[in-house]
């Protein structure tokens, strides 16, 4: 039998509820109007459509979002002072700098640049060590996504064979901590892995984050399976599918992910999770991260 969906626009809608709530009270109690500084450099056009919906995900909660538009040609120079100026501004809560850069400007100098209190891509290197070691801190989006929708449809990871392939430093290696700190025996898989099948095989649950359509097939999974597809790719014929054999595979999992309509609406959502929390910090209310 077809495992059942695993509806990301339906679980990111109901969390969007929760924060516009949220963010009213902080209106009303506090008032306080989360901020968030987007940081878009150049014209990479999937960039364009990602800086798009954050946007419209604000405006829709009621956070008040502000657009930085850079030309291809700023230097490293003039987007840190740019950083450094959202750094000490008191209306910005977080600031997200769209990933990829152009290659002359050093990815790593920049995110190193945002204040750790406002890093809510949860990409500063005092973030990722705040995860590492258990303490509250910013998590990545998309992981902390992955996350609460497994916790959202129920699944129970405490003693599981979690097993993700990929290992980038936005998801493969922030899902397998997030995993391992909920008690689920967590693999790590990657383009060197010898026998790829022999290991997904293993997986209660597994996470795919490779960028590679398809890669994934029934055969590489077992009965039952809980399937979590991060993939985006855009095929010749302009189709948008995952890094999974979604028809094949869904006939053996017990849940899957849609692509689209799975993973991507909850980064959004938890980057307006994580912009509302920075919002109560700066309230002095209490807060998870
Ligand atoms: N590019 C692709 N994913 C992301 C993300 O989560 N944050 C940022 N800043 N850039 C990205």
């Amino acid at each position: 039998m077809a495992g059942k969906l695993i509806d990301g626009k339906e679980i990111s809608s109901q969390i969007k509820a929760e924060l516009a709530q949220e963010v009213g009270r902080l209106q009303k109690e506090n008032n306080i109007t989360p901020g968030l500084a987007v940081v878009l450099v150049g014209e990479n056009p999937a960039s364009k459509v990602y800086v798009g919906q954050k946007e419209k995900a604000c405006a829709e909660l009621g956070i008040f979002s502000q657009k930085h538009t850079l030309s291809a040609e700023t230097s490293e120079a003039e987007l840190l002072d740019l950083v450094r100026s959202l750094n000490e501004d008191p209306d910005i809560d977080g600031i997200l700098v769209q990933l990829p850069l152009s290659g002359h400007i050093d990815e790593n100098k920049v995110i190193e640049t945002i204040v750790p209190e406002k890093d809510v891509d949860g990409f500063h290197p005092v973030s990722v060590g705040k995860m590492v070691i258990g303490l509250p801190g910013f998590r990545p989006c998309t992981p902390s996504g992955i996350m609460e929708l497994l916790k959202r449809t129920g699944v129970d990871l405490v003693g599981k064979e979690a097993v993700v392939v990929g290992r980038s430093n936005i998801v493969g290696k922030p899902i397998s901590l997030m995993l391992l700190a909920e008690s689920a025996t967590v693999t790590v898989a990657h383009s060197k892995t010898r026998d790829l099948g022999e290991v997904t095989r293993r997986a209660d649950v597994l996470v795919v984050a490779t960028g590679r359509p398809n890669m994934i097939t029934a055969d590489m999974v077992k009965e039952g399976v809980v399937v979590i597809d991060v993939g985006v790719n855009r095929l010749d014929g302009g189709k948008l599918v995952g890094d999974v054999d979604f028809d094949g595979v869904r006939e053996k999992a017990s849940a899957i992910t849609p692509v689209p309509g799975g993973v991507g609406p909850m980064t959004i959502a938890m980057l307006m999770y994580n912009t509302v929390q920075s919002a109560k910090r700066r309230a002095g209310a209490p807060v998870s991260v």
